[in-house]
Parts: structure tokens; C-alpha cells; sequence
């Protein structure tokens, strides 16, 4: 991965700020203009720059040059598919404990926000996989990655396959599934997570939540399942009025995180499981 001390170079995503602290997201182009509120300055004039330079604008106006952050670059990158908010980043590598050396398997690649949280957390002797079907979405994640990290990361590996039909991972040691039926996807792959590996299901909606739940209390080999939702709402200190923002980031999605655990003494019945995708109770009578 590229060194974030380098000096600043063309393909780099970058943060614009000026004198009030506005901040303009670019990713540096050759003889491209920036636009900073109807002022310009060049984005030649970065290049070669240490970061945090201090620029002059066309109207002499100063601005700072800063490498955007994880947090600016999954806010501001171009999406094909719409990204794991930061909020929700932070969670998930803390309640999978997503770890240095880690193996962790994905889908869907999506815009790439999601894994470039998980590839900063592995570090350079772990592995990220994303399965996603699009290769568009493909093309945009590529792109976005290779900026953000000044090159593709070379543990990261990419199959652009159904993750619901397709599952060739063994030894995986962290899930996480932002699909639109992770359910789906779950039958398949939970043979392959070994017990005391860590699963995250990221979910928009309640029912969907009710039946990814189902389906793992079905199959057995969950335990410690833990539904949550993260609102982000931010403070501002100005002089003697302290108070929160009015606008807050609200519901993006809801985080199922659960513990892979040896099979129940029932082995996994894929007709059962099927009814259950099709929104029936589970029956634990017949346990
Ligand atoms: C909400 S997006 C993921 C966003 C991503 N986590 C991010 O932060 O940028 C869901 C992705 O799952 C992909 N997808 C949907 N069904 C899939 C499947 N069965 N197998 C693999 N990928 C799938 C979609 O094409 C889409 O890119």
C-alpha cells in the first residue's frame, strides 16, 4: 500500500479546504482546474506538494491541501453502488473484531468503501475477498481502491461471482454480508467458517433482519446473535451555545453480528431453510 508520507502525485484523492473550512473532495488530475466555490486553483500546483501545503488561489485566497481520509473518501467517492456509511465501518470492524492477519471474506464489493475499511484493518498480512456480481460495480470499486491506496492492494483478491449460488473460501475467519438476502447466501457458506469465526450482516430493513435471524437460529451453528443500530449525531461548541446539530445521521442499516459455533445436534435441512426465506416462522418444536 502507498506511503501516506509521499509527496502528492496525480490519482491521489485529495481534500480542498478553504479559509472557512469548506472542504472540496478532488482526485488530482494533470492540468485539471479545481473549482473552490467559484475560485480555482490548479491541481498541478499540488502535485509534487508535501501535504498540508499551503496554496494561494486565483483570487489569493489560501488553501490547504490534505489527503482525504477513509471517512472523506467513502463519503465523497464516485458510487455505483450506495457505500457503508463510516459510522457503520467503525462498528463492524470492532464488533467482528476484524483483526491484523485476519481472512475475511465479503460481498457485495459494492463502491469498495466497506473493504477499504477492511483492508486498512487485515494490514498487509491478512486478506480481504469480495464476491460481487457486477462488473461495473467492479470497474468503479477498482478505481476508487487504486486511489486510495496508490496502487491495488495486493491482498485483496476479487471474484465476480454469486456469493449465493458460489462459496470456494475455506479457512475464512471473518464474514461480512451487505447483500440484499445474506440469508441466502448463508447455508452455503457457514460450512466454511471455522467455529469462533466472527459474522456480520449488514441489513437495511426490519423484516429482512427477521429473516436473516431466522435462518441463523435455523441453521444451528449461530450463537450470541446481536442486532444493532448506530445513530450518529454530531455536537457543535460555539462559544456558550453547545448543542447537538440539527441534521444527524439517522438509520442506515441494521448490523447483525453473531459467532459461528459447532453445528446443533440437527443437520442443516435446506428445504426448511428455503421456507423460512419465504418469510414462515421457524418451528422449534420439532427440535
Ligand atoms: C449495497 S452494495 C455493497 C456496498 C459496499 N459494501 C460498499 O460499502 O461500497 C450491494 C452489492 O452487492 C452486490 N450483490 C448483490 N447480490 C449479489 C450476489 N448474489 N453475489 C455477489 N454480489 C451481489 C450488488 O451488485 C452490490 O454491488
Amino acid at each position: 500500500m502507498a506511503e501516506k508520507s509521499k509527496l502528492f502525485a496525480a490519482g491521489n484523492p485529495v481534500i480542498f479546504l478553504d479559509k472557512k473550512e469548506r472542504s472540496f473532495y478532488a482526485v488530482l488530475e494533470v492540468d485539471k482546474i479545481q473549482n473552490i466555490r467559484g475560485d480555482f486553483i490548479s491541481h498541478d500546483e499540488v502535485i509534487g506538494k508535501k501535504e498540508g501545503a499551503v496554496l494561494f488561489s486565483q483570487r489569493n485566497k489560501p488553501v490547504r491541501v490534505f489527503r482525504a481520509t477513509l471517512t472523506e473518501q467513502v463519503l465523497y467517492m464516485p458510487r455505483g453502488a450506495q457505500v457503508v456509511y463510516p459510522k457503520d465501518i467503525g462498528l463492524i470492524i470492532a464488533y467482528t473484531d476484524i483483526f491484523p492477519g485476519a481472512k475475511v471474506v465479503e460481498a457485495g464489493l459494492g463502491s469498495g468503501a466497506l473493504t477499504s475499511g477492511l483492508l486498512r484493518a487485515v494490514g498487509e498480512k491478512g486478506m480481504v475477498v469480495s464476491y460481487e456480481i457486477r462488473e461495473d460495480f467492479i470497474n468503479n470499486a477498482t478505481k476508487n481502491m487504486n486511489n486510495f491506496f496508490g496502487g491495488l492492494p495486493e491482498n485483496h483478491m476479487i471474484k465476480n461471482l454469486d456469493i449465493y449460488e458460489n462459496f470456494e473460501d475455506a479457512d475464512t475467519d471473518r464474514l461480512v454480508l451487505d447483500l440484499p438476502e445474506p440469508w441466502k447466501a448463508l447455508e452455503n457458506i457457514t460450512p466454511h467458517l471455522r467455529p469462533g469465526a466472527l459474522v456480520c450482516c449488514y441489513i437495511p430493513t426490519i423484516l429482512q433482519v427477521k429473516t436473516c435471524v431466522d435462518t441463523m437460529n435455523y441453521l444451528r451453528c449461530f450463537s450470541q446473535i446481536q442486532i444493532i443500530e448506530a445513530l450518529e449525531r454530531e455536537w457543535k461548541v460555539d462559544n456558550i451555545s453547545v448543542r447537538p446539530s440539527q441534521r444527524m445521521v439517522g438509520h442506515t442499516a441494521f448490523l447483525i453480528f453473531a459467532r459461528r459455533v459447532e453445528y446443533g445436534v440437527k443437520p442443516i435441512q435446506p428445504a426448511k431453510t428455503a421456507r423460512l426465506q419465504a418469510g414462515e416462522p421457524g418451528n422449534d418444536s420439532e427440535d
